[in-house]
């Protein structure tokens, strides 16, 4: 009978599965034939070199098998180098010599690098940072987006490109501005604070709404008309900045970029052929810049560096590979944001920025683009084709070394990677469907980009983080080789078996009742630490302490615990002991909610740590506290896939498996071999069936 249950919910899950075919939304997909599955690119840099060696260099980037290039994301002042003169017959001359090598071109529009005349012209348009210093002409991303002035300029130059170009069928795509990010700071310039009380009186109408939602009663800080506020800065300021303030402030950063590239979007869609797709690079990583609130564009990429002395990865040589999750939940971020993406910025090899910058274990380079494959990109874009002599990025590897004409470690790996690809394509199914047993673990990650703000602002304690909190679920549902899509609000819930929320602290009722309902409708919903706390302007329930979670989960939330790193929290799940000290939601569970862990230790011990509930067709599972290391989390997961029939596959740390198009990719990005197991009807098309540390295997079944 159990038995008879468990096929019943699997089957069901199948169908769900199933009947969506595939993770991958569809919006976007339409700009990418699917059967040219994947292909490769370098940037290059006509300005940055001699003319004389233009032909040469566009000559041997079609000869090693590259299908486009990207030009002019730092060339505004060669496009515009006097005030209203626009120069193009350079660049017509290097699409020109991409054309005849057979490339196609990426263009991109110059919006981080104005040229010195117009920062001397109108120095308002720079950027200020929190310590109050203007950013000068001399590197890049100097500028203010919220400039009125800067705005009118990049205008300018961006209508002189799109006249220029419309209608060339040489260009494949656009990408707008270059990592717009300030890498990571924030603006504090006269026309950001300008700006940002605008889109205050916009968002509250009147100063009584901003005074009541911000909470300014206290400390006196009350406002009497939205030119008295200003952007909230810890570094201007004595004690804390209002929670609310900072909050607000994050959102708008966001929202500001997002309108300029929109701005320029607008523009170039007036002049280019429908069939040329606008996008921007963005890094996964950084919380300035939000890419799920950039569906104003046709999708957005991401950029990727891995070895430069931060990520450890696994193991002894982990340092030369970097994380199985880092590419991995790039894929799964960027793909879903408007059903398509690309990589437009992939490591070439050793870097000049790093911590420090180690060669890459031999076969890396390779790996990383197979990973880029498997997690459905549509493109990768190396960067960069040669290694500079002089400028900003000397040390920083190219496909082509510093002779101008040998080609790279990295380069040989790529030129590798481009046959390939082009071995397996006439093995290309259309008809190719997802297969089951993976297909029934769907799993969304809802990921709240307002919570992580909140959080990283109050983190409560110096312990919490909100990105690696996320992460640990996320790499424990990779192990269990999950299909994943990590997923906002503005999504559908109803394809994904499981959906986990990790951390979702701000929220309202509308929420709770789309989760509710989720569940009923035989979802298995995963809700962790720190959920629900707040409503969504950052204000504490009145009511009990996450209260309005309560009839969801099943439970009370009778308090928080957090700890020093030296003190160990321990928890029980079934016979296993897990250790925690960053946080930990202490729990009541009603009866009829089943406890699946419990803490051990300290003066609760005994009390509720993990619990678990049916609702409707589905479930829900609450996990209060976060571990360091995950193992907690992974459990839970897979008890979740297992009370609900799904089938699970247990893959080591570092080994990434999935499925795209109709091949099965493996990467390793562990210490040891991994034997994959291919059926005997399988066909190994690349690579091994014993996977070994940075190897590849891509097969067929
Ligand atoms: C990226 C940036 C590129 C280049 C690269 C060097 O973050 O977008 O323009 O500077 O780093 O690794």
């Amino acid at each position: 009978m159990h038995c008879l249950i468990r096929c019943k919910k699997l089957a069901l899950c199948l169908l769900t599965a199933l009947a969506i075919n595939s993770s991958f939304a569809q919006s976007a997909d339409k700009f990418f034939p699917k059967k040219d599955l994947m292909t490769i690119g370098s940037y290059y840099y006509p300005e940055q070199w001699p003319h004389a060696y233009w032909e040469r260099d566009l000559k041997k980037m079609g000869e090693l098998g590259f299908d486009f290039t990207h030009f002019g994301e730092f060339a505004w002042a060669f496009i515009e180098p006097e005030e209203g003169k626009f120069d193009f017959s350079w660049l017509d001359e290097a699409v020109a010599l991409a054309h005849k090598n057979g490339i196609k071109v990426i263009l991109c529009t110059s919006s981080p690098t104005p040229p010195v005349w117009l920062a001397q012209k109108h120095p308002e348009i720079l950027m200020v940072n929190e310590n109050g210093t203007t950013m000068q002409h001399g590197s890049r991303q100097q500028i203010s987006w919220s400039s009125p002035v800067y705005r009118q300029y990049v205008s300018k130059m961006v209508e002189a490109l799109a006249k220029h170009y419309a209608n060339d069928n040489r260009i494949w795509g656009w990408q707008l501005d270059n990592e717009p990010s300030h890498y990571g700071q924030y603006d504090y310039s006269e026309a950001a604070q300008k700006s940002f009380r605008n889109w205050l009186k916009n968002k509250y109408q009147n100063i009584d709404s901003l005074n009541a939602t911000w909470g300014t009663a206290f400390w006196s800080l009350r406002y009497s008309t939205f030119d008295q506020v200003r952007i909230p800065n810890a570094k201007e300021l004595i004690a804390q900045p209002n929670p609310h303030a900072v909050l607000d402030f994050k959102r708008f950063s966001s929202d500001e970029v997002t309108e300029f590239l929109g701005m320029q979007y607008q523009i170039l869609r007036k002049h280019i052929p429908a069939n040329q797709w606008i996008t921007t690079n963005l890094m996964p990583e950084h919380a300035p810049v939000e890419p799920t609130r950039m569906t104003n564009l046709d999708f957005v990429t991401y950029t990727k560096y891995l070895v430069a002395g931060y990520d450890k990865g696994i193991g002894p040589q982990g340092f030369r590979m970097g994380s199985p999750t880092s590419i991995a939940y790039a894929n799964d971020l960027f793909r879903s944001v408007n059903g398509t993406t690309g990589v437009m910025e992939l490591q070439p090899g050793q870097v000049n920025w790093g911590k420090f910058n180690p060669q890459p274990l031999a076969g890396t380079v390779r790996m990383w683009i197979w990973h880029a494959f498997a997690g459905g990109n549509k493109f990768v874009c190396n960067y960069r084709f040669k290694q500079p002599l002089t400028g900003g990025e000397q040390y920083h590897y190219g496909i082509i070394g510093t002779d101008g004409v040998s080609v790279s470690t990295s380069g040989v790996e790529y030129t590798q990677v481009i046959k390939e690809l082009k071995s397996i394509k006439p093995q290309y199914d259309a008809n190719a469907k997802m297969p089951a047993a993976y297909a029934s673990r769907l799993t969304a990650v809802l990921y709240s980009p307002d919570s992580r703000w909140e959080e990283d602002n109050q983190p409560q304690t110096y312990q919490w983080d909100y990105m690696q909190h996320l992460m640990r679920y996320y790499g424990g549902l990779k192990q269990l080789n999950a299909p994943v899509d990590v997923i906002t609000e503005d999504k559908d819930f109803s394809k994904y078996p499981v959906m986990v929320a990790p951390s979702y602290q701000l929220l309202d009722a509308k929420l709770v009742e789309r989760w509710r309902r989720y569940a009923e409708n035989g979802g298995h919903l995963i809700l962790t630490s720190r959920t629900g706390q707040k409503d969504r302007n950052g204000k504490l329930w009145e009511m009990k302490w996450a209260e309005p979670i309560y009839n969801l989960i099943g439970a009370k939330i009778s308090f928080y615990d957090l700890m020093p790193d030296s003190v160990k929290g321990t928890i029980q799940m079934n016979a296993r002991i897990y250790n925690w000290n960053n946080w930990a939601d202490i729990i009541e569970p009603n009866a009829g909610t089943q406890v699946w862990a419990t803490y051990t230790n300290q003066f609760y011990a005994g009390k509720a740590a993990v619990i678990n509930r049916k609702l409707g067709k589905g479930s829900v599972t609450f996990v209060g506290p976060d571990t360091d290391n995950g193992d907690l989390e992974k459990d839970v997961l897979r008890r979740v896939y297992q009370q609900a029939g799904i089938p699970i596959k247990e893959l080591p740390a570092g080994v990434i498996l999935d499925w795209r198009d109709g091949f099965w990719v493996g990467v390793n990005y562990g210490d040891r071999p991994y034997n994959v197991t291919v059926p005997t009807n399988g066909k190994v098309l690349i690579g091994d069936k014993v996977l070994k540390p940075a190897g590849v295997v891509v097969w067929k079944e």
